[in-house]
């Protein structure tokens, strides 16, 4: 065996429903598409059909050896209108969810990632001071149509990356530039977390449920100094640091809120989290506030720099300060031709095989390529290779390699001959 997993590493996979599921136009990216603003004209109305093919998907990652699912639902879909609930779509999630667990595979629900109903980005979304009554409403809904057959909770993705592209660098919809308007975010995406994270529990415990598990998918970078000896180049990486993820991070665990998140009313010191989870893709090298690459460094082909130690260096420390297992909730890698995915995949499997950091599980982004946002179908970050013409999945290299590294419970002398020695990173 070249690299053997540890014992008790769970490798699975992670998807987002407006990213997979094609069909709903009631959310505020299958408007932003049909404003003309998706980079290459597509539009998540198609997506991967995953709405209508999940039964294909789910036979895929069983075949595959897949056991854990990080999978999301569309918020827009169960409730299209404020306080009108829509039985259909609940249905639907249901029987996805049955689905999985025939199959064996533990599902995680991400509650909200990125997209908001239409009614809800129309009254301010997140800037709302109505929007932590919205969410709540919203999630108990979920806990009592799906809280007996999922124990495993993502309350939000991303709150950092959400609340920055769509209201500070005006990159996503409602494609804002203002600092305020990110404060009252920041502030309301906190409480709605603690908010959730508390219901949650309260819900399944007072059904008898023991086996809970909430927290949220942070998406952390690593900051470096683009010349380590310009002081500038120094203080902006701290600074950057903190004020992308580092505040945002501890208010939402601990509820202790410092600038740039200010404290929402409702929101008391606790612990909020019962995993670390880390959303991982990239190391940034900055020479002001916000981001940057370094020139010589290996590069996917979104230009983010592939760096996997990364991933050890941030967990580290917030295993360190928040003492929890760690969920890898995403880490994956834009290759669109499937040329160096493989060897990603290895190196930083080696990483987490080597610390004694305890990730316990890693979901791979993403189980098929899908609607990457703003960028559109373009990107591909899957191990399964969607036409989204005919809708045909085909398991890529790097899916072929997956699904051995968990049937060997590790990469084989042989898998690491086939898959990994031919790939090379560019720079
Ligand atoms: C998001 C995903 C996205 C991925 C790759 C993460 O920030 O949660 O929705 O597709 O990165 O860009």
């Amino acid at each position: 065996m070249r690299l053997k997993l540890k014992d008790d590493l769970l490798l699975g996979v992670a998807s987002s429903a407006t990213q997979i599921e094609g069909g709903d136009e009631n959310n505020n990216w299958a408007r932003f598409a049909a404003e003309g603003k998706i980079r290459d004209g597509t539009s998540p109305l198609r997506a991967n059909d995953h709405y209508n093919r999940f039964c294909e998907d789910i036979d895929l990652m069983a075949e595959m050896g897949i056991t854990i699912y990080r999978f999301g639902i569309e918020w827009s879909r169960i409730e299209p209108e404020r306080g009108c609930f829509n039985e259909e779509a609940l249905a639907h999630y249901r029987e996805e969810i049955t689905y999985m667990l025939e199959k064996g595979i533990r599902p995680m629900m991400t509650i909200h990632h990125f997209t908001n109903p239409l009614w809800f980005e129309d009254m301010g979304a997140f800037e709302s001071k109505e929007s932590v009554d919205c969410y709540m409403a919203f999630v108990k809904k979920v806990i009592e149509a799906f809280g007996d057959l999922v124990a495993d909770y993502i309350t939000i993705n991303e709150p950092n990356v959400y609340a920055t592209q769509s209201l500070f660098f005006g990159e996503w919809p409602p494609e804002k530039r203002s600092l305020s308007s990110l404060l009252k975010a920041f502030s309301n995406l906190t409480a709605c977390h603690i908010a959730a994270y508390n219901y949650i529990h309260k819900a399944r415990r007072e059904k008898g449920y023991t086996d809970t598990a909430v927290g949220f998918a942070d998406h952390l970078r690593v900051f470096v100094p683009k010349d380590p000896r310009n002081l500038w180049h120094r203080t902006a990486a701290f600074l950057t640091d903190w004020l992308f993820q580092g505040a945002i991070t501890d208010a939402m665990m601990t509820g202790r809120c410092r600038l740039p998140v200010m404290r929402h009313k409702s929101v008391k010191k606790g612990r909020y989290y019962d995993f670390i989870g880390i959303n991982y893709y990239a190391r940034s090298s900055v020479s002001g506030i916000g981001d940057g690459v370094a020139e010589d460094a290996f590069k996917n082909d979104l230009g983010w720099e592939l760096y996997p130690q990364g991933l050890i260096e941030l967990s580290d420390k917030l295993y360190a300060k928040y003492k929890a297992p760690v969920y890898v909730t995403e880490n994956g890698t834009c290759d669109n031709s499937d040329a160096f995915r493989s060897r990603f995949l290895y190196d930083q499997l080696e990483q987490i095989c080597n610390t004694d950091n305890p990730i316990t599980r890693y979901y791979h982004w993403s189980f098929t390529d899908n609607f990457e946002w703003r960028e559109g179908e373009t990107p591909r970050f899957g191990l399964v290779h969607i036409d989204y013409d005919t809708q045909a999945r085909t398991v890529k290299d790097s899916g072929k390699l997956y699904a051995s590294i968990i049937r060997h419970r590790g990469v084989t002398q042989e898998a690491y001959d086939t898959y990994v020695v031919p790939q090379k990173y560019h720079k």
